[in-house]
């Protein structure tokens, strides 16, 4: 079983992520952000690459014509369907795929990837799922990447960090940074009871810079690089990173 199942499928993550999930605040910033960055307007068609639970989908699907949610996990993907049903929200899609295929071309005036939801792969499937992208939009559009800032993160880094969920299960993190492959490790053990599990994350963190270059590599032109989700010029300091391009 790869990580990426490991981590996202089993119920335990919306337990240990349930503060950001429950964030409605926090949401609803991002969303704007991502509004305001991509300059969505009524009439866009808009993809929410690893949408996850939907919640960005729900809030941008208020100021565009249609929203496509598309991620691999079949239970975040039921949780956005019950919401999107719940609010009365009907201009969002919610699709099930793994990004490495994406498979639209011409489609979407805008995308956004949020939340650290790419770099999971090889350097040339990551890379492939940014080419993938482009074919997505149709000329002139734009799309977001947001994820950790590697900078910030190697100038705060913490080894060792733990906590307890609400059902009592204990988390352990050990965490390191492969500066060889730019890729940020974690080893999880989450401790219930006499159970005992063990999930090991990879996720490529690629250098401000680097991101850059993936992104012309990819096709994308217009490049630029902000602090999310306030906006404004990329510090070291800036915890996390939205690289921006648009489709020439
Ligand atoms: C950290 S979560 C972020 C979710 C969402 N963007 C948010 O901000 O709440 C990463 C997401 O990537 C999705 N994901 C991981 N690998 C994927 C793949 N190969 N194709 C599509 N989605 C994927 C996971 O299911 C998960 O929903």
């Amino acid at each position: 079983m790869s990580w990426v199942e490991a981590f996202f499928d089993d119920p335990t993550y919306d337990i240990e992520y349930a503060g950001l999930l429950g964030d409605k605040e926090r949401t609803a910033k991002e969303a704007a952000f991502i509004i305001r960055e991509l300059a969505l307007s009524g009439k866009d068609r808009v993809l929410d690459l690893a949408c996850g639970h939907g919640r960005h989908a729900l809030e941008v699907a208020k100021a565009v014509t249609h929203v496509v949610g598309y991620d691999r996990t079949d239970h975040f993907l039921a949780h956005a369907r019950k919401q999107a049903e719940e609010l009365g929200v009907a201009n969002v899609e919610f699709v099930r795929g793994d990004m490495r295929e994406l498979d639209y071309e011409d489609e979407f005036d805008a995308a956004y990837n949020y939340f650290t939801a790419w770099g999971y792969y090889c350097d040339a499937e990551n890379q492939d799922v940014l080419a993938r992208v482009v074919r997505a939009l149709r000329p002139g559009g734009r799309f977001l990447l947001e994820m950790i800032n590697r900078d910030a993160l190697l100038g705060d880094f913490r080894p060792r960090s733990w906590q307890e969920l609400e059902d009592g299960t204990v988390v352990l993190v050990e965490q390191r940074f492969d500066f060889e492959t730019g890729r940020s490790l974690t080893k999880r053990i989450y401790l219930r009871g006499s159970d005992r599990r063990t999930v090991e994350t990879d996720v490529r963190l690629p250098a401000p810079e680097e991101s850059v270059r993936m992104f012309r590599q990819a096709g994308f032109a217009r490049i630029r690089l902000i602090s999310a989700p306030e906006g404004g010029a990329l510090t070291a300091k800036s915890w996390r990173i939205a690289v921006i391009g648009a489709k020439e």
